[in-house]
Parts: C-alpha cells; sequence; structure tokens
C-alpha cells in the first residue's frame, strides 16, 4: 500500500507531475507531494532510494544533481529536509530528520575568490560568455541507522553519522559522529552518551 498511484503521481497532489521514473520505492511509501523531487538533475536510473514505509512530507526537497545518489532505509521519516547530493547522501533506517535540516556532500560552490567568481559567471543563465563551472569538492554523507535528526541542523560534507546518535537543533555537524552519541551546537559536539 502506498499513496503513489500506478502511473506514479501522488494522490490529491497540487502538483501536476509524477515522481520522477529514477526515484525506486518500496512498499508503503508515503510521500506529500512529488513537488519535493522539483529539483532533480540527475538523470540516471536509481537516483533516490527508498526503502520500505518510508515517509517524504511536503517540505523536503532532493536536489540531486547529475552524478547524485542518495538511498534511504526502511521506516525513516523525513519531515522536512534538504538533500543535496552531487555524489553520494545515505540515510539509514529507522530515522527521524526534522523541519529545515539541510544534509550536502558538497559545498556547492568553490572556496576560493576568484573560482567563486567564475562560478557565478557559470550560473547566470542568460550570460553570453558563460564559463564552464568550476569542478567542486565532494565528500559522501552517511548518516546510520535510528538516527535523529533535530530542526533546522545542517549536516556537511564527508560527515559520517554512527547508528541510534542524535543531531540537537540548529546544530552543524562538521566532523564525523560515533555511535550512541548526541552532538549540539555550532560545530557540533558531543554533550551526551547513550550507554
Ligand atoms: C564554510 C565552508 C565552505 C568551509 O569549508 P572547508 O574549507 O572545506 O572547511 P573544513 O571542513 O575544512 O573546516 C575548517 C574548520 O571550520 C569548521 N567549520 C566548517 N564549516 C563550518 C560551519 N558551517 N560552521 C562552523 N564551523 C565550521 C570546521 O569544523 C573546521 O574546524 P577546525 O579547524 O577546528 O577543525 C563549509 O564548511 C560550509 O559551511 N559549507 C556549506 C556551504 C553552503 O551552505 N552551501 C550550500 C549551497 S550554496
Amino acid at each position: 500500500m502506498s499513496n503513489v498511484k500506478r502511473d506514479r503521481h501522488v494522490e490529491h497532489d497540487w502538483y501536476p507531475e509524477p515522481i520522477p521514473s529514477n526515484v525506486d520505492f518500496g512498499e508503503g511509501f508515503y510521500c506529500e507531494s512529488a513537488q519535493v523531487f522539483k529539483k532533480m538533475l540527475c538523470q540516471k536510473p536509481h537516483a533516490v532510494v527508498f526503502g520500505d514505509h518510508v515517509s517524504v512530507y511536503a517540505g523536503c526537497s532532493f536536489a540531486i544533481q547529475k552524478d547524485g545518489r542518495c538511498t534511504v532505509g526502511d521506516f525513516t521519516l523525513l519531515n522536512g529536509a534538504i538533500v543535496m547530493a552531487e555524489e553520494l547522501v545515505e540515510i539509514g533506517s529507522h530515522c527521524l530528520i526534522s523541519w529545515g535540516v539541510g544534509i550536502a556532500d558538497s559545498d556547492f560552490h568553490p572556496l576560493e575568490p576568484a573560482q567563486r567568481l567564475i562560478d557565478a559567471h557559470a550560473l547566470a543563465p542568460f550570460f553570453k560568455d558563460r564559463p564552464p563551472r568550476p569542478k567542486l569538492k565532494t565528500a559522501p554523507v552517511r548518516i546510520g541507522d535510528n538516527v535523529w535528526i533535530g530542526m533546522n541542523a545542517v549536516i556537511l560534507k564527508g560527515v559520517t553519522i554512527g547508528d541510534n546518535s542524535v543531531v540537537a537543533a540548529g546544530a552543524v555537524v562538521t566532523k564525523s559522529v560515533p555511535a550512541n552519541t548526541i552532538v549540539a551546537g555550532n560545530p557540533a559536539v558531543e554533550v551526551k552518551k547513550f550507554q
């Protein structure tokens, strides 16, 4: 059972498009609106793979770039997360991911000032001398099983979060978090452990 029809349109959706054909989902998939895939640029098969009983609410966005991928395990709930993948964002099973959470495997612009000027030109759609975009640094993000990420937290490139861990509301996670750990703050640091 699912609220996605055979033609991949979401039941009672205000958004007219179906869920893209390169999004795989298991049984019990609940999607509030196919609009969450509006920023899906990847054309490759299996760009987003959801397990069974995954819930994706309308505040989410899957900004999956042309070589990007995202996987989400069984029973994970995404309440309003923005997933930005140039390469790979893996989210485990039984995760609870709250409003306004950002998860990105790249910074999406180069750090170095001269390269950023080029990137700004590259991103101006009607600029006639548009250069190619500079190469971006990417590093996969891996979120384990049973991880809870609170409102407006940010998970940056290269971060792995171990099973059962919790990211506090508003935390900015710049470094990997071991299993069974609660992190908070900016940059996020360990504040508690589950025994
Ligand atoms: C600021 C930023 C670009 C720096 O990237 P970077 O140079 O690769 O940074 P590093 O990962 O090497 O981190 C350098 C230090 O800054 C800290 N740091 C990095 N980003 C941070 C952030 N957003 N908040 C707080 N601290 C941060 C790191 O913990 C590290 O600290 P340390 O020296 O004590 O170990 C990046 O971390 C960032 O914030 N990216 C998000 C960009 C964004 O919003 N893109 C969305 C699309 S526009």
